[in-house]
């Protein structure tokens, strides 16, 4: 039987621009968190990962809540997490739109955003009063960090040490992100020589951090072959980082899309995201866990949509899962059910 979320989806929100969509859906959010204050729906779960206590081990991925504005929200949704982000050192628009299109029949969805962003120093202070008040303080809250489109990529370094500065201070956790197809020449960052200056950098900043070392994760992309999937992993243990979260979009259109090809190709480019990415996610997931044994927490995310994947995503070795693309679909009740699974 159809919920009444699959209704409003039919009937209301799949009739609307999908960004218009998500704006009016992270308004409301947002609108419901203040309402609600410090609520805990989900009889916790607790687990220390990378020395920090989530509730449970299902959350929000990054892009969802790029300006952190809607924190308390989210959380009183039920997700035990949320990943900001992505945030860049200087403030930008982001693509042209349209750069958000839907994949109905695969419940997928394209984003070509482009990192729109309000900037590393407007969202520091927005963390900073969140922080400041008792829902953010108990908060989980992870936070995404990417390069300014304008910066050229042999300053990516200053970049992505720039946007930690300033927003370590308030982050559960950091996540270098080298991984969206978004921004011309991010993902040719993932090669080593590329990352390794890069992480070295940003790590000397989180352990430095005043209150205390803040863990540095880096996320990466599907579409890296396997051999560079070890050589992060490789990368990761030998600078002493905490984790790898995997992944993000794929720039891959595969023949088993289910929706109709003209719709695909409409769309254009961008990262795909959904549950055509979940078989792809969880074998990087198998093999980082296999290169790494319990070195690196596990961060295990792309086409999660049912309890089930939450499960399957632990089993393969995930510390902690997220989604995204799922939440589009399945509506308010969705990380609930989810997090219910994540015990
Ligand atoms: C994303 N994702 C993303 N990831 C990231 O690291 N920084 C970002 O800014 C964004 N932005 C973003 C926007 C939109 C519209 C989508 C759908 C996705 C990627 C996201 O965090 C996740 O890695 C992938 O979407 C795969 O998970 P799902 O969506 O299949 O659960």
């Amino acid at each position: 039987m159809a919920s009444p979320y699959d209704v409003m989806f039919r009937q209301v929100l799949a009739r609307m621009d999908p960004e218009v969509a998500h704006e009016q859906a992270h308004r409301a959010i947002r609108l419901g968190g203040r309402a609600v204050g410090a609520a805990l729906p989900v009889p916790a779960a607790p687990r220390t990962v990378m020395g920090v206590r989530f509730p449970h081990a299902f959350g929000l991925a990054a892009g969802f809540d790029k300006n952190a504005t809607a924190v308390p929200g989210l959380l009183a949704l039920g997700f035990g997490h949320v990943e900001i982000g992505t945030v860049t050192a200087k403030p930008q628009p982001g693509n042209p739109r349209p750069r958000l299109f839907r994949l109905v029949d695969d419940r997928a969805v394209v984003n070509r955003m482009g990192f729109n962003n309000d900037g590393a120093a407007v969202v520091a202070a927005r963390l900073h009063r969140l922080r400041q008040r008792e829902v953010g303080r108990d908060a989980v809250i992870g936070v995404n960090i990417g390069k300014t489109k304008v910066v050229e990529p042999e300053h990516a370094v200053a970049d992505y040490v720039e946007s930690a500065r300033l927003l370590a201070p308030f982050a559960d956790y950091l996540v270098v992100n080298v991984s969206s197809p978004n921004t011309p020449g991010l993902r040719d960052l993932q090669a080593v020589e590329q990352l390794e200056p890069i992480l070295a950098a940003v790590r000397q900043v989180t352990e430095a951090n005043h209150g205390g070392r803040v863990p540095l994760v880096v996320k990466i992309a599907p579409d890296l072959a396997d051999d560079d999937v070890d050589a992060v992993a490789d990368l990761a243990l030998s600078l002493g980082l905490d984790g790898i979260s995997a992944t993000n979009t794929t720039i891959a259109r595969p023949e088993s899309l289910r929706t109709d090809r003209a719709v695909v190709e409409a769309a254009g480019v961008g990262g795909l995201s959904g549950p055509i990415l979940a078989e792809r996610a969880t074998e990087v997931l198998t093999r980082l866990r296999a290169r790494a044994g319990d070195r690196l927490a596990l961060i295990g995310v792309g086409g999660v949509a049912t309890p089930d994947d939450v499960r399957a995503r632990l089993a393969a070795g995930a510390d902690l899962v997220q989604g995204y693309t799922s939440f589009i679909y399945e509506g308010p009740l969705w990380p609930r059910r989810m997090a219910l699974a994540a015990r």
